[in-house]
């Protein structure tokens, strides 16, 4: 049976752009209410105006997901202003590229600590007040087609994905009996500010009409497309939300035959 979405609050991090602000604008037309996150509140305060034209309550919070404190306060903020939180969708990241050999331990640290540990302080923080509370839940992390496969540079930010991938997949089995669901989501190149920044910040040397030039076009797709999946996964939970049947039968073949992942290697950079 289709879960109800209908007045539950979903927590989103990186709200304000891209994926995190299409998925903010999808839960809103089927009736949630939004604890918006993101460091930009410019246009954090654009997406949550969004919602609130469809009707919807929504909180705000600012900063940086590596800041001590912020995942709780993000959870505190649902709490008080919003009456609690059903669902929770760790989404805030960015990519990085460079070959593995010329990674600095700092970046490659920091890269863990926005797309892992963040994701995971927050998914792990609210499984356990929803466990406390005795409430039923839904807890997505925003992975990627890259956590099946990597990409030429792509090393540690499939890492990243890969890890979330993992960690969620334990989750899902051991929160079952609490009634919480657990997914990964797994866009593939997604028309966003991810190709528009130099690592975590936006960067307006970038051309946004080259910024994708070199991804076919099979691979790109618009960050509705993934959010209308995710409001898909809130009503009929999957462990895993893909937009590409393509991508994820390669990830499989791939995953079967490695050799394969040396020919994608050389055609998609
Ligand atoms: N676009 C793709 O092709 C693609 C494909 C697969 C997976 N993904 C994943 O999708 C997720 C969302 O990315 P997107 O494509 O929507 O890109 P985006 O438009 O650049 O959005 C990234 C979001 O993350 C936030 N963020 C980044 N670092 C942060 C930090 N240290 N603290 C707090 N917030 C931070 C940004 O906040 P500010 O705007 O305030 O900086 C922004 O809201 C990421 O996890 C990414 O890895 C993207």
């Amino acid at each position: 049976m289709a879960r109800e979405l209908n007045n539950r609050t979903i927590v989103i991090t990186g709200g304000n752009s891209g994926i995190g602000a299409a998925t903010a604008v999808a839960c809103a037309r089927v009736g949630m209410d939004v604890l918006l996150h993101g460091r930009d509140e410019e246009r954090l305060a654009a997406v949550a105006e969004e919602v609130r034209q469809l009707g919807r309550r929504v909180a705000l919070v600012a900063g940086d997901v590596t800041e001590p404190g912020l995942n709780e306060r993000l959870l505190d903020v649902a709490e008080t202003e919003l009456g609690g939180f059903y669902a929770v969708f760790a989404n805030a990241g960015y990519g990085f590229k460079k070959p593995a050999h010329e990674l600095s331990m700092d970046e490659l640290r920091r890269l863990f600590e926005v797309n892992f540990f963040a994701c995971y302080e927050l998914v792990a923080t609210a499984a356990r007040r929803l466990i406390a509370t005795q409430r039923p839940g839904h807890l997505l992390m925003c992975s990627s087609g890259l956590a099946k496969f990597t990409l030429l540079n792509f090393s540690a930010y499939s890492a990243t994905k890969a890890a979330q991938n993992h960690v969620c997949r334990a989750m899902r089995w051991e929160l079952r009996r609490h009634d919480i669901e657990v997914a990964s989501v797994h866009p593939i190149t997604t028309r966003t500010d991810f190709f528009l920044r130099t690592g975590e910040e936006r960067d307006a040397s970038i051309d946004p009409a080259q910024a994708y030039r070199h991804v076919p076009r099979w691979l790109l797709q618009k960050p509705e497309t993934v959010a209308n999946a995710i409001v898909r996964c809130l009503r009929r939970p999957v462990p895993e939300v893909w937009t590409s049947l393509l991508a994820r039968t390669a990830a499989g073949l791939i995953t079967i035959f490695p050799r394969l992942a040396d020919v994608m290697g050389r055609r998609i950079r």
